[in-house]
């Protein structure tokens, strides 16, 4: 005998999108309509697999006694029931499609609910879910109202008939896996649950049902047009502009438009029979022209992120303050665009970005990446009977966010392979929304979209597109580009954001890109901090792959977001020593500079010695202006370096920051710094086991530095190690070499030092060494030679490189142990890290740190934390002076220890403080998902000297 359990699970396997849902529509929130959310807490009960409970449990009545309880939004893996997976591109099933395995942990969900008092008794209802992973299957009173697959995009299901005054009872049955997880194999936690609101929607008689707002911009008679369509007759008002049309008519007025950098939105309504429906217009046209994208007549540049949704407790379920904390920290860090990887958002973070103004990539939610590991053979998207359930979720896309003025390109989806279910979708799109260009980069052919769109492509390759030698298909080649991913923000880095910038600003082609990603997608973990692939016991995952964002989880901007922020300044300000003026260039696309205050500093040493306002005129997008400064304050003390920092900051308080935010700021140099000469006048004493000149005092066997004055200090040596980051590991599929594994394969994390001899002289110390890694013929001959004036110790090092080094050097300087160190002051870059392609951010001045607060929480501890071009530096009771500037870390664990830890947890602080001086450090790149370092920040081995003179603190 044979039979299959259940016909109850065949929707799961099922192909097709659904069943019983009302056709898709706008998503808007009613003035007057009555709703009633059902977000709180539910009855819960996890089954192993998809039929192992029938559904009895629908039925009013059923004693959910014993059930468990959960937050809806939310998901249950997040809830104590069932754990998350992270997967990047691999299926943590079988791929067997549409078939999911037996082990489909289902979700039975509960809730009783009355109608407010208030309800009215006449009119239908609309059950709403806004978004609900993987596939559902939905009762209410009894009823069997439909299911439904598409995680990310909104259902609806008429109910009015169904509805009581009390006692209503709402039951969800919700599987992680369907035919629906084929289609969103995106790079992240797979997280099942009812993780976007339910809502119950009046709909009176004569309500609005969908609507389309057309709001275009004439930016040649500066008037906007204005259509709404509605599938019910009613009146368009908007006041401010005074308009009162049909329907269906067209009304054109002047206007302002609707714009990322000048987001003005006008208030209306519509107002059917039934409902009034608030409105918010923002008059703006998208075209492509002269093979560009221009909005409102102007080519724009993307300087964008990818943004996930990503709550480190909550996951994908988003509240709306977090919402607004994403947009806000955007908007204060000058991104002016998002790509809504890999999915549409929840509905409110496009009201935000048309309120707050960014462009908008609205992304539907699809990838089967997955297929790439069998060439793509039977790839939904090119299989005829999947192109229903992708014709749903684009028209799920397009019909709830159409009427945002912020979305201005629509993407059908991300590495879904090439097929013809994706040119159905990008026809049924242009057929429904004439308004927006289609996005897609899957297809290097551009046969869908209205831009080339790429990943990763490395800045020589993104160099010759745009100087528009890249060849290929000949529709591709009048194009725009666009990077809708690069500089992948995993761990330190990205490296190589300001060589990007200077291309985009170079060629008219290059329209700007999207940085992968917002935020890392860490799990708050009560031992671990936060917890990435793996920590789950998954039996296949990808690790801390999933924290490539710049923001730590908890929102905490990465150096990362610093660096992008500077790189991305809407306005240039650039000087140099000779003209006693500044050179501002203002960089928007569409504002002047009139919303801009500039200030004046003058720093003496790296400290402020004055301020005050600095006069520019209101540049209209791309003039510039040479800036007078005022005469110098004061005179120069001889020998001190001396600069001009001018700031622009927000002239009055916005919607997104407050009056006095820094937008860009620059620096002048003026006097250079005179570096401190020490005069080798001490000579070295032999007394007992030690060797004495000037301050300091020295081990005589092995030439090792003990004390310098009162400090004790061990360990002093050469150092060339890093904890490697994850862009110097590199993706396991780069083609291009990574350093990370050389480095350990020729043993620099392993490198033994040994003493050829201490030389104490007539005025100086040397001491010389070999260092150099067991099994390799390769070494670095170094020399350190000691001298002092009595009171100050110079050290000069010299490295020469013995043998043919085939790879660079992860750094060169040295490091030393210090018993007490609790804070550290510096003239030089700051306040945060900085490497030699991730240094724009870094600004000149003088800085205090407490060692704790220097370390850069990476959720996988790895190098972090360099200051650079340090001039001078204090710390445990010792002055450091570099000759030429140097880089410096701090830390209560050795490099070995931040090497060995997987989790910020395990780095535990010892009794001392590990101290690296860095002639040089390697740059950083973005190799973990794209190009390594570029060479001229390689830290390649060569004959090097530099020197430090240590002093005593006072
Ligand atoms: C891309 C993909 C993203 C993410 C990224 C690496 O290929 O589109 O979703 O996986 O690589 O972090």
């Amino acid at each position: 005998m044979s039979f299959r359990t259940t016909a109850a699970v065949d929707h799961v396997e099922d192909v097709s999108p659904g069943r019983g849902a009302l056709p898709p529509r706008a998503w808007y929130a009613s003035s007057d309509a009555a709703s009633l959310s059902l977000n709180g807490r539910w009855r819960f009960r996890l089954s192993p697999t998809a039929d192992a409970e029938d559904d009895s449990f629908a039925v009013p009545g059923h004693d959910t006694g014993d059930w468990a309880e959960v937050s809806v939004p939310g998901h249950w893996v997040l809830q104590g029931h069932g754990s998350p997976i992270y997967t990047n591109h691999l299926y943590p099933f079988p791929v067997d499609p549409p078939r999911v395995p037996t082990e489909n942990p289902t979700g039975d969900h509960l809730r009783v609910f009355d109608l407010p008092r208030d309800w009215p008794a006449d009119g239908d209802a609309v059950l709403r879910f806004d978004g609900v992973e993987s596939c559902a299957r939905v009762w209410l009173n009894g009823t069997d109202i439909g299911d439904f697959k598409g995680s990310r995009l909104p259902h609806e299901f008429a109910v009015g008939r169904l509805l009581k005054p009390s006692g209503n009872v709402l039951a969800v049955r919700v599987h992680q896996w369907s035919a629906g997880s084929y289609l969103e194999d995106q790079d992240q936690w797979w997280l099942p649950g009812i993780f976007r609101d339910v809502t119950l929607l009046h709909r009176p008689a004569g309500a609005a049902g969908d609507f389309f707002v057309h709001a275009s911009y004439d930016h040649v008679t500066g008037e906007g047009t204005l259509r709404v369509d509605s599938d019910v007759a009613g009146r368009v008002t908007v006041p401010e502009l005074d308009v009162d049309v049909a329907t269906g008519e067209t009304v054109t007025v002047p206007v302002e438009p609707w714009s990322a950098e000048v987001p003005r939105l006008y208030d209306g309504v519509l107002a059917t029979g039934g409902e009034r429906v608030p409105l918010r217009v923002g008059f703006r046209t998208v075209a492509l022209r002269d093979g560009l994208i221009k909005v409102n007549g102007k080519a724009i540049l993307f300087k964008g992120v990818n943004r996930h949704e990503w709550h480190p407790e909550r996951g994908r379920a988003l509240d709306l303050g977090t919402m607004r904390e994403d947009v806000l920290l955007m908007k204060r860090h000058n991104v002016n665009a998002v790509r809504t990887s890999h999915y549409p958002p929840h509905p409110a973070f496009l009201d935000l970005c048309d309120e707050l103004g960014l462009w908008v990539i609205d992304e539907c939610d699809l990838e089967t990446h997955g297929f790439v590991e069998q060439d793509w053979r039977d790839n939904p998207v090119d299989d005829d009977r999947w192109t229903p359930a992708l014709l749903d979720r684009a028209a799920r896309m397009v019909e709830r966010d159409k009427n945002h003025p912020s979305v201005v390109v629509w993407s059908l989806g991300n590495e879904a392979g090439t097929g013809r279910g994706l040119t159905a979708m990008a026809e049924w799109i242009r057929g429904r929304d004439t308004s927006r260009l289609v996005h897609y980069e899957g297809d290097v052919t551009c046969r869908d979209t209205d831009v080339y769109s790429r990943m990763y492509a490395f800045h020589d390759e993104v160099e010759r597109i745009g100087r528009g030698l890249d060849g290929g298909p000949h529709k591709r080649r009048e194009l725009p580009f666009v990077l809708c991913e690069y500089a992948h923000a995993m761990g330190n880095g990205p490296g190589g954001l300001a060589d990007y910038q200077k291309l985009f600003e170079s060629y008219d082609r290059l329209q700007g890109g999207f940085v992968w990603e917002w935020i890392d997608h860490g799990i708050a973990h009560p031992e671990l901090g936060f917890a990435y692939g793996g920590d789950f016991g998954e039996e296949l995952h990808d690790g801390n792959f999933v924290c490539d964002g710049l923001l730590f989880p908890d929102r905490r901007p990465s150096p990362g977001l610093l660096e992008y922020k500077k790189v991305i300044e809407p306005v240039r300000i650039e000087g140099d020593r000779t003209g006693g003026t500044v050179r501002v260039t203002n960089r928007h696309d569409f504002a002047d500079l009139s919303a801009l205050a500039f200030e004046w500093s003058y720093q003496v040493d790296g400290e402020t010695v004055e301020s005050g306002p600095l006069p520019v005129p209101a540049l209209a997008p791309g003039e510039s202006a040479e800036v007078k400064l005022p005469e110098p304050p004061v005179e120069a003390a001889g020998g001190a370096e001396t600069r001009w920092t001018v700031r622009a900051l927000l002239a009055a308080g916005t919607a997104w920051a407050p009056w006095g935010h820094e937008v860009a700021w620059g620096q002048v140099p003026v006097a250079a710094r005179s570096v401190p000469s020490v005069a080798a006048a001490a000579r070295p004493v032999l007394a007992e086991r030690l060797i004495t000149l000037g301050p300091a005092s020295f081990d005589a066997r092995t030439g090792a530095l003990r004390a310098v004055g009162g400090v004790q200090v061990t360990g002093l040596r050469l150092d060339v190690w890093r904890a490697p980051t994850d862009n110097d590991d590199g993706a396991p599929w780069q083609s291009d070499v990574r350093f990370g594994p050389l480095w350990r394969k020729f043993g620099l994390h392993r490198m033994r030092h040994r003493l050829d001899a201490v030389e104490p002289g007539d005025d100086a110390l040397t001491v010389r060494t070999r260092v150099a890694p067991a099994a390799w013929e390769v070494g670095l001959d170094t020399v350190y030679r000691w001298t002092s004036d009595g009171s100050r110790l110079r050290l000069t090092v010299s490295v020469t490189p013995e043998g043919d080094w085939a790879v660079p050097l992860p750094r060169l300087g040295i490091r030393f142990g210090l018993a007490q160190a609790d804070s550290v002051t510096w003239h030089g870059g700051g306040p945060g890290e900085a490497y030699p392609d991730t240094r724009s951010a870094s600004r000149l001045g003088r800085w205090t740190s407490t060692v704790d607060d220097l370390q850069t929480p990476y959720v996988r501890p790895q190098e972090n934390g360099a200051r650079a071009d340090v001039r001078w530096a204090r710390l445990g009771g010792l002055r450091v002076d570099g000759d030429p500037e140097f880089s410096f870390t701090a830390r209560r664990w050795t490099t070995e220890q931040l090497d060995a830890a997987t989790h910020l947890s395990d780095l535990t602080p010892g009794d001392t403080v590990w101290v690296n001086l860095d002639h040089r450090q390697h740059g950083i790149g973005s190799q973990s998902c794209g190009p390594g370092p570029l060479p001229r920040y390689f830290l390649r081995p060569e004959p090097t000297e530099f020197s430090f003179v240590f002093s005593q603190a006072d």
